[in-house]
């Protein structure tokens, strides 16, 4: 069940202090990647919840969001499509600014990697202050799609990114394992 996935998850996160500066605790999910049954149980319960939402498209966030996005999308039987950060992808893009605590970031998607009929959940490694799930959003329902949810291994519930994305999940759901 959930709680005894969480557990295993939970155990293969190390806490990496003062990184990637002073007073930042980091949250490495590299372990978690190299053991495979865990990794395994990750992939299973994202594709379960892609399932359950009717997802027709995975949509990873660049960098970690590729790594646990694309084993979804194969598992879910789904396509996948890349949100990378700015000046990286070589096709017709759409492009998304949004506010960092100091200063602001972009990040684009290929539009015609997706269509009106695609239902589609972001996987991503972490929620901090929902900046980067909010935009990747925002590109979804300019692409045309409709978002069937946001699915992240850990929530930093401290940096309220929950409250910060409600508005642009409009109801959808968001899961943190
Ligand atoms: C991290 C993380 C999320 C994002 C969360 O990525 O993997 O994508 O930040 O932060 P937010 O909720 O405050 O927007 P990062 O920018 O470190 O990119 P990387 O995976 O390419 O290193």
């Amino acid at each position: 069940d959930l709680t005894d996935i969480s557990t295993l998850l939970l155990s293969r996160i190390r806490d990496v202090a003062d990184y990637p500066e002073p007073g930042v605790m980091f949250k490495d999910i590299t372990p978690l990647l190299a053991d495979p049954a865990a990794f395994s149980a990750l992939t299973d319960a994202f594709a379960g919840i892609c399932a359950r939402t009717g997802a027709t498209k995975v949509v990873g966030l660049e960098a970690r969001g590729f790594i646990l996005g694309a084993p979804v999308a194969v598992r879910a039987g789904l396509g996948f499509v890349p949100v990378r950060k700015a000046g990286k992808l070589p096709g017709a893009t759409l492009s998304q600014a949004y506010d960092l605590e100091y200063g602001s970031a972009e990040i684009e998607i290929h539009a015609e990697d997706l269509t009106a009929d695609d239902r589609v959940m972001v996987v991503d490694d972490v929620l901090a202050t929902g900046g980067t799930a909010e935009a990747s959003l925002r590109l979804i329902r300019r692409a045309g799609a409709e978002v069937a949810g946001v699915s992240v291994l850990m929530e930093l519930g401290f940096l309220g990114g929950r409250d910060r994305l409600a508005p642009a999940l409009d109801g959808a759901p968001l899961e943190a394992l």
